[in-house]
Parts: C-alpha cells; sequence; structure tokens
C-alpha cells in the first residue's frame, strides 16, 4: 500500500541517464511533483522520487531513480541499474557533445541493465529551440537504428514530460 492506504498493483523502478546539466533532475521534479527550478544543483550520488499512477486501472508507483552525470559524483554502477524496467537516455537539444555520448551511456545500460529493459531517448530543452544544436531527425534516426522510443521534451514548460513516463510504464506493463 503506499499513500493515503492507496493499493498498489506494481513498482516500477526508471533510471535516468545522460550527460551532466542535460536536465535529468529536473525533468524528474516536472514529473514528480510538478516544479521546476533555473537553479538547480548538480546531483551528487543518487537520489529518487515516487509517483504514483493509474495506468490501464492498475495503480503503479513509479520510482524514478537519479544520479549524476559527472563521473566523480557516480554511485555504484551495477547497484543504480539493478531492477530497474525502464531507462530515460537524455541529452540537451542546444548542447551536440550531449547528443555525441549518447552512444557511451547506452553502452553503459545496456552491460549493466536487464536486457528486456524499455529504453526511451530524449532530448530536453525544447523551449530553447532558438539555440537548437541537434536537429530532432538525426536523433529520431539514432532512435530508431537502435531500437529506443524517442521524444523531445522541456522540464521548464512541461512540454512531453508526462508523455515520455508514460511511454516507457505503459510498454513496461
Ligand atoms: P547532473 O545532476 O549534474 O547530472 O545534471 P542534471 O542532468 O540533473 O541537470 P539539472 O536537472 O540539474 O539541470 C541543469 C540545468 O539545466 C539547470 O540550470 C536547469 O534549470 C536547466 N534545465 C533543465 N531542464 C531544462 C529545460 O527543459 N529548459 C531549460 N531552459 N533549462 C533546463
Ligand atoms: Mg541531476
Amino acid at each position: 500500500y503506499g499513500d493515503g492506504n492507496q493499493k498498489i498493483d506494481y513498482v516500477f523502478k526508471v533510471v535516468l541517464i545522460g550527460d551532466s546539466a542535460v536536465g535529468k533532475s529536473q525533468i524528474l521534479s516536472r514529473f514528480a511533483r510538478n516544479e521546476f527550478s533555473l537553479d538547480s544543483k548538480a546531483t551528487i550520488g543518487v537520489e529518487f522520487q515516487t509517483r504514483t499512477l493509474v495506468i490501464q486501472h492498475k495503480s503503479v508507483k513509479a520510482q524514478i531513480w537519479d544520479t549524476a552525470g559527472q563521473e566523480r559524483y557516480r554511485a555504484v554502477t551495477s547497484a543504480y541499474y539493478r531492477g530497474a524496467v525502464g531507462a530515460m537516455l537524455v541529452y540537451d537539444i542546444t548542447r551536440r557533445q550531449s547528443f555525441d555520448h549518447i552512444p557511451r551511456w547506452l553502452e553503459e545500460l545496456r552491460s549493466h541493465a536487464d536486457k528486456n529493459i524499455v529504453i526511451i531517448l530524449v532530448g530536453n530543452k525544447t523551449d530553447l529551440e532558438n539555440q537548437r544544436a541537434v536537429p530532432t531527425d538525426d536523433a529520431k534516426e539514432f532512435a530508431q537504428k537502435e531500437g529506443l522510443f524517442f521524444l523531445e521534451t522541456s522540464a521548464l514548460d512541461a512540454t512531453n514530460v508526462e508523455s515520455a513516463f508514460l511511454t516507457v510504464l505503459t510498454e513496461i506493463f
């Protein structure tokens, strides 16, 4: 049973990964609490937040794990991925380098996580369209090639944040 004695049918662990400052923690904060902060601090170690939602008449507790993109602040990798059934691979559409690093994150994910893990590639910060450095089609093509779901989001204006999590959670189902 979850908060308020609500019956929980499933608990799904989803992990967030990607370079530092792409917006992982703010995506989580938007999803879990509908909050956003422009002066978000770099994550140190591991944090997680939960949100319970109803999917196909079942109550699903999404337990979203968030870690540091910065190598020196990262926690033990194997523990982070253990039991994860979904993953969000995040880059910043205004920073090409964060997209170029996605294959490395995917490699780490595939070597540590369950082989059936549901993965979505997320291009964050679409509110900064005038600073875009990663064309949507490049990411779409990469996602298709690797068999990943794909969406562009903005944690700032909330575009697609809910959809991105729902895509993963519904597919896990
Ligand atoms: P690490 O914890 O170091 O791995 O970084 P992170 O990926 O968790 O990034 P974080 O969520 O802390 O966001 C980094 C910066 O980007 C902060 O200043 C955020 O306010 C900003 N940011 C996050 N999402 C968005 C967004 O959708 N749009 C804009 N404009 N800024 C964003
Ligand atoms: Mg963070």
